[in-house]
């Protein structure tokens, strides 16, 4: 069994890997620690900690993918909800839908039981905004928010903060390759952005024939190169693990257009190996591993493309 997990994946790894350790479902136990990575305040990408949109307020999405039946549960845009990835989770088990966003996943939250929360920290609230005040007049300011909010979009994105997603990805023989996500994207983003934490393909992909993939940071690049999908369709064509996110890394350096940044690639195979690759992201990556052979999770550092 092998897990792999971004570095901010941090408050949730003992309890995956408990939960693996006992035999539970690998997905099960991967949006098991997500949902304390959701509810921890000091990860200010995901869920409680996260930033909100420009109009302050939390939108959060997620994807979950079985790679051995290739089901997979998204959802995007979600409101005043804390564990979308369980959200996600309970879309795949129960929906013939993928994909719910905005207000019917949070009608589906209600029925399944999840709570309508209040997500946006005080802090946050502060936060964003004493950037609007930096970056709009007092007259437009007393309007707010009725303002065309897309020339601001240039102005208040915070490089910074555009870092953001947990990812996790489990790999067993006998278990399978699975895939999990969640996040609260980019922050202060346009009302109703989403990111590739939910999409399938872009932000997240599992066949447990080959291998699985999920990315953080700008998904603005990921979606237009179906990164996670790729890479595990490159194994499926014969490439090894270090070949199909070679690939994919190449199709990311070739855009030159767009909205251009960083993105982290985590990967693993059906033999066991593992890959985590920083394409132009400042500063040291790092993320956990979790082999069955070691007593403890390890913080490693990823490789530069
Ligand atoms: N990678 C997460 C996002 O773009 O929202």
């Amino acid at each position: 069994m092998l897990l792999i997990a971004n570095a901010e994946g941090w408050p949730g790894i003992p309890t995956t890997v408990d939960l693996l350790r006992s035999g539970a479902d690998s997905l099960a136990a991967m949006v098991a620690g997500i949902g304390e990575v959701e509810a921890e305040t000091k990860v200010r990408s995901v869920g409680r900690g996260g930033w909100p949109n420009m109009l302050g307020e939390m939108e959060f999405d997620a994807g979950v993918m079985d790679g051995t039946t290739r089901a997979v549960g998204a959802v995007g845009a979600v409101p005043h909800t804390l564990h979308v990835a369980r959200l996600a989770h309970e879309v795949m088990k129960r929906l013939p839908h993928v994909m719910l966003t905005g207000a019917g996943a949070r009608r589906f939250a209600s029925e399944i039981g999840l709570p309508q929360e209040d997500v946006l920290l005080p802090d946050s609230r502060r936060v964003w905004w004493e950037r609007l005040e930096q970056e709009l007049p007092p007259e437009a300011l007393g309007r707010f928010p009725d303002v065309p909010l897309a020339p601001l979009l240039k102005a208040i994105t915070d490089p910074e903060r555009v870092r953001d997603t947990t990812v996790y990805l489990t790999a067993d023989p006998r278990r399978g390759i699975h895939a999990a996500t969640s996040t609260s994207g980019w922050a202060w983003k346009y009302p109703g952005r989403l990111g590739d934490s939910p999409i399938p393909g872009a932000g997240f992909y599992a066949d447990s024939r080959y291998g699985a993939a999920a990315c953080t940071h700008t998904g603005e690049m990921t979606m237009r190169c179906a990164t996670a999908r790729t890479i595990v369709l490159a194994m499926k064509l014969g490439h090894t693990l270090r070949d199909a996110v070679a690939l994919a890394v190449e199709e990311l350096r070739e855009l030159r257009e767009g909205f251009l940044g960083g993105v982290v690639i985590h990967a693993v195979d059906a033999h066991g190996q593992h890959q985590v690759t920083n394409f132009r992201c400042e500063g040291e990556i790092r993320y956990w591993l979790w082999e069955d052979s070691m007593p403890e999770p390890e913080l490693r550092a990823a490789q530069t493309a």
